[in-house]
């Protein structure tokens, strides 16, 4: 396993594209859950500088914070709830450039202005969990995160 990230001088596509080969090879020889959601959360923070990137884990109604990067977090969230609870519901992933324009929005910090939540669906359609991304910046998020994001969550 590459002890160091590698990452592109280029814009946000290459970005991401310099990433996924390494998160490819960080996941592959490792079957641990909470391990590879761990190091994908630390990949994609230490590319990006996102001010919050994790994940959250279905448990029954809810769900529950799992492996992050970032301040700390709300831990359960209803599904149908703000951003990842509403993803989650529709099974779909949502761009949200300005959080307060959002209804029902779950503040965890103050700071976060714009948003990103990817589901993690199963071969049968079921959502088992999400990725959920944070900026400080209005405006931080557009197709091209959903795309390669959502590759990323394909390899899961
Ligand atoms: N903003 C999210 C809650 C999770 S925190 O941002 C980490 C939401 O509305 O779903």
């Amino acid at each position: 396993m590459a002890e160091d990230l590698c990452i592109s001088n280029g814009g946000k596509a290459e970005k991401y594209q310099t990433l996924l080969p390494q998160i490819k090879s960080l996941i592959e020889g490792e079957n641990d859950l909470i391990a590879n959601l761990a190091n994908i959360s630390a990949a994609l923070k230490e590319t990006f500088g996102f001010f919050w990137v994790g994940f959250y884990l279905v448990k029954g109604e809810e769900l529950v914070l799992g492996p992050f990067q970032g301040p700390i977090a709300c831990t359960r969230i209803r599904k149908g709830r703000g951003v990842c609870g509403t993803a989650w519901a529709k099974a779909e992933t949502l761009v949200v450039p300005d959080v307060d324009a959002f209804p029902g929005h779950i503040a965890c910090s103050s700071l976060s202005r714009s948003e990103i939540v990817v589901p993690l669906i199963r071969e049968n359609g079921k959502v088992w969990g999400v990725l959920d991304i944070d900026s400080e910046n209005l405006n931080t998020f557009d197709e091209t995160d959903a795309h390669f994001l959502g590759e990323i969550c394909s390899l899961l």
